[in-house]
């Protein structure tokens, strides 16, 4: 288990969905359709869930595209493989992202990944961007979070709430010390080293009333998160949690995110 049920990834679905970069998302698409020989386009999608990035990146046109999702959770794969398997090319593959070795990389042009890098930790991404820089292979990385959160209407707490969430999001993930809010720029600091092309967008939740359910979890998450190690007097938390709940069918929060596209430079020809 990984504490990413079917359910939650369901409900933040929509609201991923309008927050990514469809420039971003449409340039990937088109940079794969170009390198390609029109029939094996291989896309290794890891951290995959039930197949997000997959439902994103067709509905925006990508075709021909030999799909491998790689999860640790057998039943999210099992539901992306019953919601698309009829209608395309599905190859799942259970495993932990921290083998690196042991992914399924061969022959793939393109890497995805959505809301998982900033789970991750500088080592990690050490030693994925070395694999795939190896064979100049694509990177699309989308909705990793960028430490802000900013509510209305605003509360006195909301600064210390958040300091501890971040905070929070640098613990240990399962890969080593999280990134958290600093993992697009730890991307993009060395993709560039590597020698590929980065361009990145900003790609923010932004939640209002109709989002009741999702604002709901979001407010329990954090407090789940921060309720321990930061210092925060119980008391004061719990007031800020009533506020924002009382407030969930009526204000707004915009979470952000950054997506970044990262693609390999030809070498250069010395003549
Ligand atoms: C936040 S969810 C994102 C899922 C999907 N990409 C999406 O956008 O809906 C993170 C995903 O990474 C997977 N994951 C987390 N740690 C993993 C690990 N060590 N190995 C393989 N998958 C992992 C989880 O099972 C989950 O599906």
């Amino acid at each position: 288990m990984t504490g990413f049920s079917i359910s939650w990834l369901d409900l933040r679905e929509p609201a991923d969905v309008k927050a990514r970069s469809k420039l971003l998302a449409q340039e990937a698409i088109v940079w794969l359709e170009n390198n390609s020989n029109g029939f094996d386009n291989i896309l290794v999608d890891l951290g995959s869930g039930t197949g997000s990035t997959l439902r994103t990146l067709t509905t925006l046109g990508a075709r021909n595209i030999i799909w491998r999702l790689v999860d640790n959770d057998g039943q999210l794969l099992d539901e992306a493989l019953k919601r698309h398997s009829k209608h395309l090319l599905i190859e799942a593959y259970q495993a932990d992202l921290t083998l690196i070795e042991e992914l399924p990389f061969g022959g793939a042009k393109l890497v995805t990944a959505s809301a998982l890098f900033d789970l991750v930790s500088r080592e990690f991404l050490d030693s994925l961007l070395e694999t795939l820089s190896s064979q100049k292979t694509a990177l699309y990385a989308a909705l990793n979070y960028d430490g802000n959160i900013e509510w209305t209407p605003s509360h006195p707490l909301d600064a210390a709430v958040l300091k501890a969430f971040n905070q929070d999001q640098r613990k240990d993930k399962g890969f080593g010390k999280a990134l958290g809010p600093d993992a697009t720029e730890y991307l993009q600091q060395i993709l560039e080293s590597k020698n590929y092309k980065i361009s990145t967008a900003s790609s923010p939740w932004q939640l209002n009333a109709t989002n009741y359910e999702l604002v709901s979890e979001l407010i329990e998450g954090i407090v789940g998160a921060v309720e321990n190690d930061y210092g925060l007097i119980a008391s004061d938390l719990t007031a800020w949690k009533e506020f924002r709940i009382a407030h969930a069918s009526s204000g707004t929060c915009n979470l952000g995110h950054l997506d970044l596209l990262a693609l390999p430079l030809q070498p250069k020809i010395l003549l």
